[in-house]
């Protein structure tokens, strides 16, 4: 339902999540792990590592890391279509973890049974999609809070309506966050106004200092604004099937694909492998080679990057921005 009143929104969306302010950062594969998750929970919001394709081993891990970092509660990312028969065991690492209560955050509907074991062990259940009815299908499968998400979102799409259109209109009664270029406190009012209860945002955290993205990768996103990001289906290796918005490269640029050649290296779940061109795989501290031409991820609120900064130091600005700018309504 939308609230017309941002304030109170903004009470119903962190009393949903268990945080001060009702702001996910998202799951981001390579990129958010432990430490920038237990960063961004420590400063008051809702951090989340992602597992996008690990076994449960290295789930186990990831979680465990993060807990061992923060008190506060969690979130642990999940893409089903990509996890595939991974998704199992991922699910028994965060199903292992009971010594708080964790948010599930699911890129798309996850399985009916995926949901109900979450549920069903106490986690709470964030479900991110990109249209009217998937976000109803959510809500249906008993989520705590359902996503929408618009063209502006760096990353990858689920659907293919600004996010203007998907926060009105849904009639649902669960919070609904927004997710698509929420990168300043301004920005967080302008959806707690649309009827959205609190954002995810991932493009405001890919340069925090926690984040593990690659410092060029940092330092490309510091320097840009909307103009130079662009939607592509030229990433898609490892992830078919879904456009994504990424900063502008030789890659995106080039008017057909350009050849296949390897131009990279980076380290997936402890082993050294090359990186094709067109590969999904996002730049990590540890991947050498032509960074620039990999798949740099980032949304149209880019322009508030500015710098590679503590995610405290983020999350604490975003906070001031939102209150003048409540104040000055
Ligand atoms: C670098 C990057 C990587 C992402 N990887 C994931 C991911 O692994 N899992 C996921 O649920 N969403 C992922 N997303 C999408 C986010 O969940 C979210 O939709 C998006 O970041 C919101 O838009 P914003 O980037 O403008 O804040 C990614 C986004 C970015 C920018």
């Amino acid at each position: 339902m939308a609230a017309a009143d941002p304030a109170a929104a903004a009470v119903r969306g962190a009393a949903a999540l268990g945080t001060e302010l009702p702001v996910v950062q998202a799951g981001m594969g390579g990129i958010a792990g432990p430490a920038l998750a237990a960063a961004v929970s420590e400063a008051g919001a809702l951090g989340t590592v992602a597992l996008y394709k690990s076994d449960r081993e290295l789930a186990a891990a990831l979680v465990e890391q993060t807990a061992a970092r923060t008190t506060r509660g969690f979130g642990v990312n999940v893409i089903p279509e990509v996890a595939d028969r991974l998704l199992d065991q991922q699910l028994a690492a965060v199903l292992d973890r009971a010594d708080r209560r964790l948010t599930v955050n699911s890129y798309g509907l996850p399985p009916r049974s995926f949901a109900a074991a979450v549920l069903a062990a106490g986690h709470r259940l964030l479900v991110q999609t990109g249209s009217h009815a998937d976000a109803r299908a959510a809500a249906e499968l008993g989520a705590h809070a359902v996503a929408v998400q618009g063209v502006e979102a760096g990353g990858h799409h689920l659907g293919e309506q600004p996010l203007a259109d998907l926060l009105t209109g849904h009639g649902l009664d669960v919070p609904v966050l927004a997710s698509g270029a929420v990168a300043t406190g301004a920005d967080l009012l302008r959806v707690l106004t649309a009827g959205a209860s609190g954002a995810i945002c991932g493009t405001l955290f890919v340069a925090a200092a926690e984040s593990a993205a690659h410092p060029d990768y940092k330092c490309d996103l510091a320097a840009a604004g909307p103009g130079d990001t662009v939607v592509t289906d030229r990433f898609a290796i490892g992830w078919p099937g879904r456009s994504h918005r990424v900063l502008r490269s030789a890659v995106t640029d080039a008017p057909a694909p350009l050849p296949s050649a390897m131009i990279a290296w980076t380290t997936v779940m402890g082993a050294r492998r090359p990186v094709p061109r067109g590969s999904a795989a996002a730049p990590t501290a540890e991947a050498e080679g032509r960074v620039g031409e990999m798949a740099r991820y980032a949304g149209l609120g880019c322009a508030a990057v500015t710098a590679v900064e503590p995610a405290a130091t983020l999350l604490g600005r975003l906070r001031e921005q939102y209150a003048r700018a409540l104040a000055g309504r």
